[in-house]
């Protein structure tokens, strides 16, 4: 929040919505333009506007406050609980999608949510992540191409995805192995992945803090359909950070996060059963566009 940007990135400055509003804004406008300044008078009209339309009583302002104080309260190292009120809102759905869009045709990016690991040892193409072998097994085929649907040879495919019972290896590391159900791929010349694994269930967002309390107020689910997070990256092109998720799942129309789109949704194709167990396939191509310097040609590779 340096000065140096025009603040009102070339905004009109909407009307003031109350004399208060009308009034922050010119003591803004005489401490000097700033990115900051502008966020604070956007975010000031803003609040005065909700004020004026919903007139709410001191009794439900204090209330207000209680919510807001409590979501602090509730945040620590393992536990963001206004990472999940921005979440369960939209707000980091939007921001995710204004800050990374993506061409027609190329996979959508989407959050890459609290449980990714960067550690994650390389993994033969082909190995079985299943550490513990529980759950139904799944066969995961795929190809990383570029919006010309040609192979990108040597892109790396980071894989994490909840186990049967819906939960990831860093949520219980007392009951599962260590990166169970995560690799890190090295795509073949061609493009081309593969792995096995076992079927993801889906989960639900934490239900025991004020955000949970507020969404079962409203009516309003935490639920998350089942979905397998990928994370692609090659020289030239941008990064892709993406969930592909159960086609046939539930709650798909009512993921709580807003992740769900429809180039995102798969089948997990039933196989024939394999020694009584039931088994699934999964094939997806997954679409790099090139990074903002390969597409204006301004500078070298990252
Ligand atoms: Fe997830």
């Amino acid at each position: 929040m340096h000065g140096q940007h025009d603040g009102a990135r070339g905004d009109p400055i909407p009307e003031a919505i109350s004399a208060q509003a009308e009034e922050f804004s010119r003591r803004l406008t005489a401490a000097g333009p700033s990115r900051l300044a502008a966020a604070a008078r956007a975010s000031v009209d803003g609040l005065h506007a909700l004020v004026a339309q919903l007139r709410p009583s001191v009794e439900e302002f204090r209330l207000a406050i209680d919510f807001l104080t409590e979501v602090g309260h509730y945040a620590d190292a393992r536990r963001q609980e206004w990472v999940l009120f921005a979440d369960v809102l939209g707000v980091s759905s939007l921001i995710e999608d204004l800050n990374s869009p993506r061409p027609a045709g190329a996979t959508p990016n989407t959050l890459a949510g609290p449980f990714y690991r960067s550690d994650v040892p390389d993994t033969p193409l082909g190995a079985d992540i299943s550490r513990d072998h529980k759950g139904e097994p799944l066969d995961v085929e795929g190809r990383i191409v570029g919006l010309d649907g040609a192979g990108i040879g040597g892109a790396t495919v980071e894989v994490w995805q909840a186990n049967s019972e819906g939960l990831y290896e860093n949520q219980e590391p007392d009951r599962q192995p260590e990166f169970n159900l995560r690799g890190r791929f090295r795509a073949d010349p061609q493009g081309r992945f593969g792995f096995v694994t076992v079927k993801p269930k889906g989960y639900t967002l934490p239900s025991d803090g004020p955000v949970g309390r507020l969404m079962s107020a409203l009516g309003l689910g935490l639920e998350r359909p089942a979905h397998i997070h990928f994370r692609v990256s090659a020289d030239g092109f941008e990064t892709l950070t993406t969930h592909i998720f159960d086609r046939s799942d539930a709650a798909i129309g009512r993921d709580a996060i807003f992740g769900v789109k429809p180039e995102l949704m798969a089948e997990f194709r039933a196989l024939p059963p394999l020694g009584g167990k039931r088994k699934y396939a999964l094939d997806l191509d997954l679409v790099l566009c090139p990074s903002p310097a390969e597409r204006t040609g301004t500078s070298g590779r990252r």
